[in-house]
């Protein structure tokens, strides 16, 4: 069994300098522990897979083989990064896995929250072992599990309740940021030169858009959902709102009210804003957004994205209501 305890003396990693450090360790680490072998990475974008991806790249080139599932429930322009910045910039060695229709047909027509999530996490499983079947010779699956994983204090990714890969695949396990914290990746993946806004990203749960679109998915209110979501973020960050509110998206719930465009009577889906801070998930405060900001937002979703009449703003702390809205 691998010591999973951060050593006692381990430094905070808070410093460029400090993240140096701490990358030329796990460089050698990595090769000692890989020597000439294949590995294999789960890549969603996301912070934590990003930074180990980052340093096995680094360690380990074209021995390094990433597979990016698109289930299609990513934010917009989320997987096109993910191209860009291993396969374009740093020459990684990256699959591109195309399962949107997959995931999309088996989630239709299912509205529970908690099945939705499995149905996820599951073909997620499902989809990542059959493209590890198709390579060769790969001995060793990396991971992005970080100390609050470990800890299992995190909220995060406590969700994450659908088991793993078969045993007969038998990876020996690679993590190596499993000692760090959120923010100590974050200055190691700074340092490692991936872009800010994948270093500095706000928290995005593993069934992503899926549990904002509420009730039962279908690709047109989806897309409500992704595109809204883009909208907001793209405001947040021209207000100089990102990185300063910790959460910020939008939900599309799966009812209609009346509306007028162009003097037409309208029967379109409401936009949901949901912005917090928080220290720890556990309990959540509204951020609090300018009315003008608000106005412009309206203005803006309602106008550009499709199927859509009404603007919402949730005002509910955590608790009574939950961050995410399944
Ligand atoms: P809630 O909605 O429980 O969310 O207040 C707390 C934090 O956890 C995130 N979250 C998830 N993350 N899988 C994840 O990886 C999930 O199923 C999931 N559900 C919620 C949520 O975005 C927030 O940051």
């Amino acid at each position: 069994m691998a010591d999973n305890r951060r050593p006692e003396n381990m430094e905070r990693i808070t410093t460029p300098e400090l993240a140096l450090a701490f990358i030329d360790e796990q460089l050698a680490a990595l090769r000692a522990q890989i020597g000439d072998k294949k590995v294999l990475l789960a890549l969603s974008g996301g912070v934590d897979s990003s930074v180990v991806a980052a340093l096995l790249i680094r360690a380990v080139g074209r021995q390094l083989t990433c597979v990016h599932v698109n289930h299609g429930l990513l934010r917009k322009g989320e997987s096109e990064q993910v191209i860009e910045v291993f396969r374009n910039q740093m020459d990684a060695n990256l699959i591109y896995v195309d399962a949107v229709d997959r995931f999309l047909d088996k989630l239709a027509g299912v509205a529970d929250p908690e099945t939705k999530r499995k149905i996820i996490g599951a073909e997620f499983i499902r989809v990542f072992e059959e493209e590890a079947r198709k390579l060769e010779g790969i001995e060793f699956l990396a991971q992005g599990t970080i100390y609050p994983d470990i800890l299992e204090s995190g909220p995060v990714k406590a969700h994450h309740n659908v088991g793993g890969l078969p045993e007969d695949l038998n990876f020996e396990l690679v993590e190596p940021v499993k000692f760090l914290f959120k923010d100590e990746v974050r200055v190691v993946g700074k340092a490692l030169g991936l872009p800010d806004n994948m270093v500095y990203r706000q928290p995005f749960p593993g069934p992503g858009l899926g549990v904002r679109c509420v009730g039962a998915i279908t690709r047109d209110r989806l897309e409500a959902v992704r595109e809204s979501d883009a909208i907001l973020r793209e405001e947040f960050a021209k207000n100089g709102l990102a990185g300063k509110v910790w959460q910020y998206f939008t939900i599309v719930p799966d009812f209609k009210s009346t509306g007028i465009r162009d003097g037409l009577r309208t029967y379109d889906w409401p936009v949901v804003i949901r912005a917090v801070n928080t220290v720890d998930a556990v309990t959540a405060e509204v951020a609090e957004l300018s009315f003008p900001l608000l106005q412009h937002i309206t203005a803006r979703i309602t106008s550009e994205v499709k199927g859509v009449n009404r603007v919402l703003w949730d005002v509910t702390p955590k608790p009574s209501g939950t961050i995410e809205w399944e």
